[in-house]
Formats: C-alpha cells, structure tokens, sequence
C-alpha cells in the first residue's frame, strides 16, 4: 500500500470553514485558535473526506453544510502524495448525491489513506460507557477489516428483524430459527475477530504506554463476552435455550450486540482505579497502539488527527507526548486552544503552524 500524506485540502461549504487553501507538512501540523473558530471542524473535514462519514455521531450532510452558505453543495478538494506520486482527491456532496473522485476520475472503494481521530472526551467516555467502548471497538476493527464491517452491518439487519418477531409470539418460530441460522454463524465470527482484535491490540498498547509517558505499567484489553471460543452450533443452541426468555421480553437479551471490553491497568479495572490523568494516558496509549496495528496491516499509518488533549494532563506528559509525536513517522495534526500547550507545540522543529478565526486561515 502506498503511504500517501495530505499536503493539500481546500473545503467549500463545510461549516464554519472558509475555502482557504491549507498546504499541510508530512510531519505535525499545528492548529492554533481560540474556542468556536473551526479547528475540530478541519478535522473533521479530513476524517470525513478520508474515512467517508464523520467522527460526530449522528451527523448528516444538514449539520456539515454552511448554514449561511448560498450554495447547497460541499466541496472538498485534496492533494495526496507519496514517495513517488501525486494525486488529487476529492468530494462533491448535496443533499440527495455524493461523488468522489480521484484524479478526476470517478472514485469507488478505497480512499488513498485513513484516518484516526483523538478527542480528550473519548477518554472519559470510554472509560464510563460500555456501550461507547463497543462502538469505539466496531468502528475502529470495521476500519482495518472490511470482513469484519460487512458481518457486523449483516448482523444489525439480522438483529433488528429478530427483535422485530419477538413482540409477534410463538407464532413467529420458524422464522425466528432461521433468521438465528444467520445470527450463529455472524456471532462467532463478529467475536473471533474482536477477541483476535483485543488481543493484538493489547501487544502494542503496553509499550506505547511506556514509550509515549516514560512509565512502566501494564495494560491490557480484553474481550468481555458470553460467547468467546463458542462456534455456531453452540450460539445457536443457546438461543434456542433463550428462546422462550425472548419471547417473553420481547427483546434479545443476550448477544455480541450486549458485548464489552475491559481494560485494566497493572491488573485493575482502568475505570475504578485509575486517575483521570491516568485514565486519559491509558486511552491515548490505546489509540496509539491502534495506529501501530493499522501500520502493521496496512504497511502505512493512517493521519493522526489530535483535537487538544491538554487537559488533565501535566506539562511532564504534554512534553512526552510531543516527543513521542516527533519520532513517528505518521503525519499529525493536531490543535488547541490551551496557550501553555500551543508554546509547547511551537517549539517542535520542521512542523507547520495554522492560526484558524471564524474559520479563516490567518
Ligand atoms: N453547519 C455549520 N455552518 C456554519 N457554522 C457552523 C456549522 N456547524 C458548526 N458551525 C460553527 O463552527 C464553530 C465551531 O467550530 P469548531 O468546533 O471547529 O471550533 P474549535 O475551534 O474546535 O473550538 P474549541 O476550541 O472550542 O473546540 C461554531 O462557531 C459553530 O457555530
Ligand atoms: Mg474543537
């Protein structure tokens, strides 16, 4: 796979975004901007143009339009490259149609590259909401497997059906036993893949930690499921042992759908015994060690996208962090707000600096 970085990306009709030309280094690429100026919104507009939707939940072409924009349509143009070559990419949107294009040529499939996105809340949140962690855990694995993202779509559909015969009765058996056929056999892989996923991740995310923040812990994520080792037949015939319990609450009660993971921090659950500061260096760790995974499947990294993780964490770690950023060889952006943070971040030699107002480049 080629290694492609951004080094060019002008957006039209996104947000609060003007239609500034932004020429971006291979290496990190700092944001600068007081609070509301468009920083996560250029972010953003990389995620979105890279990864095809975007890292807001539940955000469709109406929130990304320009609500003061005369022109109904978003527009995002950029300019990737590699060792050996150039190529353009872009978007074209509106309301009923999207288009993407490479070299000017129509663009199914693959974007040049991915992107991941690091955001301060996603810590907290991780660490208090198991439902988040399993939807960090889908979107992150549907990334780097597309296997994974077609079983997992195939079991929501399947999912949905059986809940929907559920409320019907017993009447609705036969169907319910051959819809739970498909949801057998997607179970058992959907939980193969995300036990292999935890496990890789957990290789990498012990010497992250203690590259990234110079400390020795040990971290480790583990997959928290009924089903774990269990094949088809056997997740079929627990639902058939399920069936009447089912039927009675009219919902599926047990499933990968319920699934968890956990993460622990020198053997204890990371929630209940770490600091906040501990919990976002624990996060942060993972995130990092999901880019080494992604390099090691891809043979290239994604664009790492940073949307200010200062707080919580002190000046110490800010400066391991930045370190660590500067010996990688992913291209970064990464923004902020926090003025102590932003002279930290000026001081890194040979990266680039952007100053965003109301969405403008200055
Ligand atoms: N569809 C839209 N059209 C126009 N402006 C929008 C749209 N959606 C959001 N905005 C504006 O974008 C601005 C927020 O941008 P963004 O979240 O990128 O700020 P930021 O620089 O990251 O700020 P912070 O430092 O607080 O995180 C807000 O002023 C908001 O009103
Ligand atoms: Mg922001």
């Amino acid at each position: 796979m080629n290694c492609w970085k951004l080094q060019k990306l002008q957006v039209q009709n996104f947000r609060n975004l003007d239609p500034s030309i932004f020429s971006f280094v291979e290496g990190i690429n700092c944001i600068f901007g007081n609070n509301g100026n468009g920083k996560t919104n250029l972010l953003e507009a990389v995620f979105y143009l890279t990864n095809k939707k975007s890292f807001r939940k539940n955000t469709s072409f109406s929130q990304m339009i320009n609500i003061e924009g005369e022109n109904p349509q978003i527009i995002i143009q950029a300019v990737f490259g590699d060792e050996k070559n150039i190529s353009s990419y872009s978007l074209r949107e509106n309301e009923q149609l999207q288009e993407r294009f490479w070299d000017n040529l129509p663009a199914k499939g693959k974007t040049p590259t991915s992107s991941v996105f690091i955001n301060p809340f996603d810590s907290y949140q991780f660490h208090n909401s198991s439902t988040f962690r399993r939807q960090w855990l889908d979107s992150h694995l549907s990334l780097i497997d597309n296997e994974y993202k077609k079983t997992l779509a195939a079991f929501t559909k399947a999912m949905k059906f059986r809940n929907s015969l559920l409320p019907m009765g017993s009447r609705t058996q036969l169907q319910l036993r051959a819809i739970d056929e498909q949801v057998a056999t997607q179970s058992a892989l959907i939980t193969a893949k995300r036990m292999e996923f935890a496990q890789e991740l957990t290789n990498y995310i012990t010497p992250c930690f203690s590259q990234v923040f110079d400390e020795q812990h040990q971290l480790v994520l583990e997959l928290d499921s009924l089903f774990t080792h269990w094949d088809a037949k056997k997740i079929y015939d627990y639902y058939r042992h399920q069936e009447s319990i089912d039927y009675k609450s009219g919902v599926t009660q047990v499933g990968v759908h319920r699934d968890d993971v956990v993460f622990t921090f020198d053997g204890l659950n990371a929630f209940e015994f770490c600091s906040l500061g501990q919990q976002k260096m624990g996060f942060l760790s993972l995130i990092f060690a999901y880019i080494e995974l992604f390099r090691y499947k891809f043979t290239s990294y994604p664009i790492v996208l940073i949307d200010d993780v200062s707080g919580e964490l002190d000046s110490q770690r800010w400066k391991n962090l930045i370190q660590y950023l500067e010996t990688k060889k992913f291209q970064v952006l990464i923004t902020t707000a926090n003025e102590n943070f932003g002279k930290e971040l000026e001081k890194i030699p040979n990266s680039k600096k952007f100053f965003i107002t109301q969405g403008k480049l200055v």
